[in-house]
């Protein structure tokens, strides 16, 4: 596992986006070959998508070519609520870049069919060539899309119900009122995201530095669920310092040194990225 530590959320969100755009550069996507991505919401990923929207508007990168498939959805809220993930994705992103609609795909967390809904999900990333790269964030408690503790590592896309922890830290979009946030969710399994040949995920401030701990010095472990990226063969973490505190200095300082050539954002746009 990588581990890129930036000094704040700004550096982290330009390393990012910097990186995935030279990718998408590289991989000189095509219709017929699309450059497959996914995707998460929250704040952490907020920096990036507007670091990439930055780049698009300058003509460095274009996501005419790219297909994206978000990790989740909630249960039980109209596609249209304020804080429905399609909501955040469009506001936020879709709207401001030149991706084609039918290339963005998001779980129905209203369809009929649940069940369905969420193989049908998994075929269609099956049948575009599986993922190149899965960009992601984590909850306090180190789930990973809503892969909530104690699920399985070897879970695929299904309905998933949200833990308190998880209902405490996302009320703060609803008001700051647990009862308004849904019960339930559509998330892809932790052997979705595994799946991809890439796997990216963003860690920011302090009420994340226990899962990053969990993450990068303990064991694997279903109660933390962003773990089972340590058995990814490419697997890799961009965070800021405030993350970084629970980590022993050692760990800290192993990463920033054998990383200490990759950490400048701007270099990367001109970078052959290799791993
Ligand atoms: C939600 C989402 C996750 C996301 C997490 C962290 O629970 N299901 O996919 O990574 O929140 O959100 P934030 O980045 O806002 O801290």
């Amino acid at each position: 596992m990588r581990l890129i530590i930036q000094a704040n959320h700004e550096l982290t969100s330009k390393w990012v986006a910097n990186y995935i755009a030279r990718k998408i550069i590289l991989a000189a996507p095509t219709e017929e070959k699309p450059f497959v991505m996914g995707l998460p919401t929250g704040s952490s990923p907020l920096g990036t998508y507007n670091e990439l929207i930055k780049l698009y508007k300058k003509g460095i990168m274009s996501f005419r070519n790219v297909v994206t498939f978000n990790m989740d959805e909630y249960v039980g809220i109209p596609k249209d609520h304020p804080q429905s993930y399609y909501t955040f994705m469009w506001e936020n992103f879709f709207s401001q870049i030149d991706i084609l609609p039918e290339n963005a795909n998001i779980l129905n967390g209203n369809a009929p069919d649940i069940k369905a809904e969420c193989q049908a999900y998994e075929d269609k990333i099956k049948a575009v060539g599986g993922i190149d790269l899965f960009l992601g964030g984590i909850g306090p408690d180190g789930h990973l899309a809503f892969n909530e503790p104690g699920s399985s590592l070897a879970s695929r896309t299904r309905d998933k119900e949200l833990n308190y922890d998880t209902k405490v830290a996302n009320s703060r979009f609803f008001g700051n009122d647990i009862n308004q946030v849904p019960d339930s969710s559509l998330t892809v399994g932790i052997a979705t995201v595994m799946d991809a040949k890439e796997v990216l995920i963003i860690v920011n401030g302090y009420n994340k530095a226990r899962a990053l701990q969990h993450a990068v010095e303990e064991g694997v472990n279903h109660m933390w669920t962003i773990s089972a990226l340590q058995l990814h063969p490419r697997g890799m973490i961009v965070c800021d310092e405030p993350a970084t505190y629970e980590l022993k200095v050692g760990t800290y300082k192993h990463f920033k040194s054998i990383e200490e050539k990759n950490l400048n954002p701007d270099s990367l746009l001109n970078s052959d990225l290799v791993w």
